[in-house]
């Protein structure tokens, strides 16, 4: 088993009796357990409407994973630096409260089509369907009560692979304006490699489309140590979906070879940030995965970040043709997270891998059709090391 190396100390540590738990602030309770791998389940509060909401701990060889079964929302993720030291490296509330007064889909599952849709309209076998319209004239990430926004069925599962929580909800015909009932799970492992892995399954009765992702906000040095202007970041793509001033795709596939868009070679985030154009600026494109291959079950390698300070590195792998880097240009500061943190612009970075913004609407593009009596599979792996 190929285990990074702080792995092989923080298990000594465990021998000896010390442990590198998570710090972290008060609510909700914190769990000290020096339990090497496994699961457990807290109450995280309820929702205005009395429904109760869960958040799960899981631990393996050195990560803990906090995940809520409250929009599938991420909500730390504590990994070690080359030092064995762990930071939290995914920005969050410390309280559903602070989920629920409204957040930029920090950590959430967003669906059923995460990014855009020209108009929040497409048309499926002759049929025109309106979703509902929440970023200007278009539809994002899922609508007005997307995904993230759902209470999901949990359950807990213990695999070979690591601990694993598995969420699913059936989303109802015309929800947010999709057509069919469709039942989807979310399985996230925590590996003995050191990786949130993330599984997602869909079926329909009618004919439809979805593109599932995952909107983590990642700071390697933690979100307290500031922006991430200085993270390494390579994205395996020659191209991205070109866009208008909406962020919709023109169908037109352009190139990044000698732009600040190109990260073929490792580069800081933010040497070239400046010169990309548009309020409020920097890094918001669906980059074209160089080595996707329909149909094929296997994550490919599409992004590797380096936050240098601490040595952390996360590599990104996945199944899907397109993925968004994202750096957090819409945080403006009037948010605080968790421990008080302020979440200001540049604080983090997206890696959301997914189906290309506005497929439904191109022709061209690879098929986010799904229809009955198919499966609609996604696997997407964050996998962290330090050196
Ligand atoms: C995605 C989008 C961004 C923004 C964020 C959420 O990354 O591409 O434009 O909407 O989600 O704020």
């Amino acid at each position: 088993m190929n285990r990074p190396r702080w792995f092989h100390g923080l298990l000594s540590a465990i021998c000896l009796g010390i442990t590198a738990a998570p710090t972290a602030s008060a609510a909700p309770p914190r769990v000290e357990s020096i339990e090497e791998r496994g699961m457990t389940k807290m109450p995280f509060g309820k929702l205005p409407d009395g429904t109760p909401v869960e958040i799960f701990t899981l631990t393996n060889g050195g990560v803990t994973a906090k995940i809520t079964n409250y929009g599938g929302i991420v909500t730390e993720l504590h990994v070690p630096d080359k030092a064995g030291k762990t930071a939290d490296v995914v920005l969050g509330f410390d309280t559903l409260e602070g989920y629920l007064a409204g957040h930029p889909y920090f950590g959430a599952i967003t669906g059923r089509y995460a990014n855009r849709i020209a108009g929040g309209k497409f048309t499926l076998e002759g049929k025109t369907y309106s979703l509902a319209v929440n970023n200007g004239p278009n539809s994002l990430h899922g609508g007005l009560k997307g995904f993230d926004k759902q209470v999901w069925k949990a359950e807990e599962l213990k695999t070979p692979d690591g601990p694993a929580l598995k969420l699913s909800r059936t989303s109802p015909d015309g929800e947010e304006g999709y057509p069919g009932n469709l039942a989807v799970t979310v399985t996230y492992t925590l590996t003995n490699a050191g990786a949130l892995k993330i599984d997602y399954t869909a079926t329909t009765d009618k004919p439809t489309v979805l593109n599932l992702t995952n909107h983590s906000y990642f700071n390697l040095a933690g979100a307290a140590a500031g922006k991430i202007l200085d993270h390494e970041i390579m994205i395996s793509a020659d191209k991205v979906t070109a866009v208008d001033d909406n962020l919709i795709p023109t169908g037109v596939l352009a190139d990044v070879a000698g732009t600040p868009l190109d990260f073929g070679k490792s580069t800081a985030i933010g040497a070239r940030i400046a010169q990309i154009p548009g309020e409020p600026g920097g890094y918001d494109h669906n980059y074209v995965i160089r080595d996707y291959k329909p149909g094929s079950k296997t994550p490919v390698l599409t992004a590797r970040v380096k936050d240098p300070k601490s040595g952390r590195v996360m590599k990104v792998l996945t199944t899907e043709p397109g993925v968004q880097l994202y750096t957090a240009n819409f945080l403006d500061g009037t948010l605080k997270g968790k421990g008080g943190v302020v979440y200001d612009k540049n604080r983090a970075f997206c890696l959301e891998t997914q189906h290309w913004p506005d497929s439904p609407n191109h022709a061209s593009f690879p098929s986010t059709k799904l229809n009955p009596g198919d499966t609609y599979t996604q696997t997407t792996i964050y996998e962290f090391s330090a050196e």
